[in-house]
This record gives C-alpha cells, sequence and structure tokens, in this order.
C-alpha cells in the first residue's frame, strides 16, 4: 500500500546546516502540501537524535510553542529547549484521537513528530480528518453538528498535587499552570475564565470556559476541533464525579451522540506506521492524531516538538 503523505519532493536543503536559496522554495511546497493533505511524512532523513530533529523542524520557520508554557496535561520530559518526549502512556494504553491541547484556550497550530526508535509491534499514530468528520457530521446528523457548532463545550478536569508519571493526565497543578502557589493557581484560572475547586489531597478541579467546538481553516472548511473522541473514550471521570464534558451550556452531551462521532472519525483514519528516523509534520487544525497500544521489548520512542504558525 502506498504511504499517505509522504513528501517525495527535495528535502536535502532543510538538512544543510546554512541556508541556502532552495530553503523557501521547498519550505512553501511543504506548507502548501500540508494544507491540502493535513500531514506530510517525511521518510528517509536519517534523523537519530533530538538535537538533528530539532535543527530540521527549527528550518519552517514556525514560532516556538513551549511545553512548559503550555497547558498539556501530560507529564513530558524536555529533551531539547524546544523537543520533549511524547505523552509517555503505558504502552497497553491506547490514546484516543484528539486535537493536541483543543481542551485548553491555547492549543498549538502545528506539531512535529521524530521517530527515533519504533517499537516491535503496534504503535502508530492514527491520523483522522477533522474536516471530513465535520462534513460528515453536517450532512449526516445536522442537528448534532449545530449543538456543537453553536454551544460550544466545556471541559472538566483534576490535576493532581503531583506530577503522577504512570497517567496520561498526571500533570501537577504547580507545573500545569506555571504557579508556585494556591494563590497564584487561582488567580491564572481566573484570568482564564476557568472555574475550580480545591479537594482535600490537594489536588485541584478545573472546569474550562466555553470553548469552540469546530475551527473555520484558512481555505474555508471548517474542521471538528475539539477533544470529544479522546474524553469520551479515554477520560476517567473527575474527583467529584462531575462529567469531563459537557456542551459549553452547561447541559449534557448523550452518549449516542458520542459514538456516532467515533463512528464518523473511524472512516477518516489512517494509521501512519512509524520506521526509526521519520518525520511527520501535523496541521493540529485539520488533523486528529493518537497512539495506538504497541509491544515488543524495543522501547519505541517518538519525540516532538509544537509551534505556532502565526
Ligand atoms: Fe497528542
Amino acid at each position: 500500500m502506498a504511504i499517505p503523505f509522504l513528501y517525495q519532493g527535495d528535502t536535502a536543503p532543510l538538512l544543510a546546516r546554512k541556508d541556502s536559496d532552495n530553503v523557501s522554495a521547498v519550505r512553501s511546497q511543504i506548507k502548501d502540501e500540508l494544507a491540502e493533505k493535513g500531514a506530510v511524512l517525511f521518510r528517509g532523513l536519517g534523523i537519530q537524535s533530538a538535537e538533528a530533529f530539532d535543527q530540521f523542524s527549527y528550518q519552517f520557520g514556525y514560532q516556538d510553542f513551549s511545553y512548559q508554557a503550555s497547558l498539556s496535561n501530560a507529564v513530558r520530559i524536555n529533551l531539547t529547549p524546544r523537543v520533549f518526549t511524547a505523552n509517555e502512556a503505558p504502552k497497553e494504553i491506547e490514546i484516543f484521537l484528539h486535537h493536541e491541547m483543543a481542551q485548553t484556550p491555547m492549543p498549538p497550530d502545528k506539531l512535529f513528530f521524530c521517530c527515533l526508535s519504533a517499537s516491535e509491534s503496534g504503535g502508530a499514530t492514527p491520523l483522522c480528518r477533522s474536516d471530513y468528520v465535520a462534513r460528515d457530521l453536517r450532512e449526516e446528523h445536522p442537528a448534532l453538528f449545530a449543538a456543537f457548532d453553536q454551544r460550544g463545550l466545556k471541559y472538566t478536569t483534576t490535576m493532581p498535587a503531583e506530577n503522577d508519571h504512570a497517567s496520561g493526565q498526571g500533570r501537577s497543578w504547580q507545573s500545569t499552570l506555571s504557579v508556585q502557589s494556591k494563590a497564584e493557581a487561582e488567580a491564572r484560572l481566573t484570568q482564564m475564565g476557568y472555574t475550580f475547586l480545591w479537594q482535600q489531597d490537594d489536588s485541584l478541579v478545573t472546569t474550562t470556559p466555553r470553548l469552540p467546538a469546530t475551527r473555520q481553516l484558512p481555505n474555508g472548511d471548517v474542521s471538528f476541533f475539539n477533544q470529544v473522541i479522546a474524553v469520551h473514550l479515554g477520560w476517567r471521570n473527575s474527583a467529584l464525579g462531575r462529567p469531563n464534558l459537557t456542551f459549553g451550556d452547561g447541559s449534557p452531551i448523550e452518549p449516542k451522540a458520542l459514538e456516532t462521532i467515533v463512528e464518523i472519525a473511524s472512516r477518516h483514519t489512517v494509521d501512519l506506521a512509524w520506521e526509526d528516523g521519520d518525520i511527520a509534520l501535523i496541521d493540529n487544525h485539520r488533523m486528529m492524531h493518537g497512539r495506538r497500544p504497541y509491544g515488543g521489548d524495543r522501547p519505541r520512542q517518538v519525540i516532538v516538538t509544537l509551534a505556532l504558525d502565526h
């Protein structure tokens, strides 16, 4: 089977240590392809280190999006100032389709993944076109599409008191919010429009302000830009037993509606099976990603850098 998203053009100018005239031509060709396909895979670059990956991704001229400053709920480790580990959830766990940090008011625009070491079996990154999901949902279930589009969503999560490395959502509130004290945490959350409640174990239950469930793309397409699938299939209920997800007005979302969305997304999902040295560039507005469970003794090492594009 042909590999979807595989970039067939010249990449040599992007690997050169110094700026050449060809860099901007190659870069704009890749960006055109990215806008059309939602993802671009670079294979055969021979990337073997976080530093080489940092260098390659830097050539695209995007703005840095730091993990420290982000509201990501996963525990990650920086390898260079711009590159960090992917979500290190246990290998038997599936990370379900999501847009990176769409459950926060500050998601990144572009993602770069680099596979330094592919797992023996499994471990693919499923990619799903959210513009196709939005299109099908609107055509087949117009009232449901309108509910998401008009009412938006609110997400409730629990931020633990300490980093929990065993959890896919284990980042402490101090780290997530870049604060030291409870007073600073409260000030930051209030400023962003969140509501919150402290728990007896010093964990913090937070609910976002209303966030959009769809997003208009530069070419006029609409994408189903949210965290609905990952929350429905993967998140456990918050400490208070509150649902993790409601419409933006606080009203509940029927489980059947969520199943409908999962089914539509499955039609538009393609697995990216990694090889060592691969780099994928993903448009976070158009494409969801996840991680299939994996097995074998070989460590799976996929590292990440995030970017803003404005
Ligand atoms: Fe992710």
